[in-house]
């Protein structure tokens, strides 16, 4: 298993829309344990494909905190089929944006189709951190961040921010 580094805003790759997986094999699981160890290193709750450089529509999630047992999930290709009308408030953070998180709202509740690690086709409903978190990362897979249901002042100032961080570290 190897940490791979992680795109930060404004890296233009984070903004594509990732390619679909067409097998699930030894390399696509490689790439699945690569990004678990990743999420689990920075340390994060979600990963998406993109987010290391990869232009394929797979996401790795584990919302337990610290001390519980570990319940990654991993999935390709996932589509969301459903969501409910209720909302749900969190405050999400992202690894490519480091340090800034906001309260965003979403579906409470979204049904998913995915492929899964064993290349099974499969439907999951999920809800609370989980439904927050898929869409999250499935959002990652089309080129969304979060900061882009905040206001436009709001998004232009944290992406200002991190382009100065980055001009003056390249001096
Ligand atoms: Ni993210």
């Amino acid at each position: 298993m190897a940490i791979r580094p992680i795109l930060t805003i404004p890296d233009r790759f984070l903004r594509k829309r990732a390619k679909p997986v067409e097998r699930v094999d030894a390399e696509l699981r490689r790439l699945m344990d690569d990004m678990l160890a990743t999420m689990y290193e920075a340390p994060g709750i979600g990963l998406a494909a993109p987010q290391i450089g990869v232009s394929r529509r797979l996401i790795v999630m584990d919302p337990a905190k610290d001390d519980a047992p570990k319940t990654p999930l991993v999935m390709v290709n996932p589509e969301i089929l459903d969501r409910s009308e209720e909302l749900r408030l969190h405050e999400e953070g992202c690894l490519s944006i480091p340090d800034f998180t906001a309260e965003i709202e979403r579906p409470a509740k979204a049904r998913v189709a995915f492929i899964d690690r064993e290349g099974k086709p499969r439907e999951m409903e999920l809800e609370g951190i989980w439904s927050t978190l898929v869409q999250h990362e499935i959002d990652h897979l089309n080129g969304i961040l979060f900061i882009d249901y905040l206001s436009r002042l709001k998004r232009d100032m944290v992406v200002r921010k991190f382009t100065k961080q980055k001009r003056a570290e390249a001096l």
